[in-house]
């Protein structure tokens, strides 16, 4: 399995403090938000990840991160030319993936589970993770029948059940091809929800819940949350 990092996009809803940098590499409390995917997917058991970047800022992921040997990983950099969407972000990481599963990050995604047993059970199909949120309206909503998820709705104004699908998806290998088959959404973006709703419509799609604290940290209220929320918890690790 080899790991995807998201951090295409101009960050418009952070701007301006994405003007002159990426929104992965703005602080989260006492380090940059990028850290936290890498440690998800080191945590997974996951070493060889790649992260898509625009091209203005590829060269900051490099003076940050360089080969990742810090982080127990190996680290490659590769870039999106033009923001159009996270489906579209992640087939840009076709060839490195080279014929693998791939687990992927949304960069601004920060997970706190060890999904380890998940990456090693997976057999094919797709996982979605999912966590209990109050704001619905701004996620990927699964719609369920019984237990099993028959749908997903992106941002939907009457959300179908109270979990969010967080950024955090292993897929197979069969997700470049269905990337392929995308149009864009009517935000101009190749939906990461569209890929999951091909692999539901196969009937290969499993989700699983996170346990520990989630978050997207996007939009200024949830980046500040977020700093709190990665304060509160180095400080209690700390005292422990
Ligand atoms: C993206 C996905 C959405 C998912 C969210 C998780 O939304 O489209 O389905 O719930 O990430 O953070 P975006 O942040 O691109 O609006």
């Amino acid at each position: 399995m080899k790991g995807v990092i998201l951090a295409g996009g101009k960050g418009t809803r952070l701007s301006p403090l994405t003007k002159a940098t990426n929104k992965i590499l703005l602080p989260v409390y006492d380090r940059p938000m990028v850290y936290y995917p890498i440690e998800t997917i080191v945590r997974a058991g996951v070493r060889n990840i790649i992260i898509v970047s625009a091209r203005e800022h590829a060269g900051n992921f490099i003076n940050l991160l360089g080969s990742g040997k810090e982080f127990g990983a190996k680290i490659e950099y590769t870039v999106q030319d033009e923001p159009r969407g996270v489906a579209h972000a992640l087939s840009v990481a076709q060839d490195f993936v080279d014929g693998d599963d791939v687990l992927l990050n949304l960069g601004d995604n920060i997970v706190l589970d060890d999904i380890s047993k998940e990456a090693k059970k997976f057999t094919g199909g797709a996982m979605v993770f999912l966590k209990k949120v109050k704001n619905l309206s701004a996620f990927g909503v699964p719609v369920f029948r019984g237990k099993d998820i028959v749908a997903i709705e992106e941002k939907p104004k009457r959300p179908k059940s109270p979990y969010a699908v967080t950024g955090l998806y292993i897929y197979d290998n069969t997700v470049f091809d269905k990337i392929r088959k995308l149009r864009p959404s009517a935000r101009g973006e190749v939906e990461i929800t569209d890929v999951n709703n091909l692999y539901i419509k196969e009937g290969t799609l499993r989700y699983s819940f996170l346990k520990k604290e989630w978050s997207d940290a996007g939009t200024f209220e949830s980046l500040f949350e977020t700093s709190e929320m990665m304060r509160k918890i180095i400080n209690r690790d700390k005292r422990q």
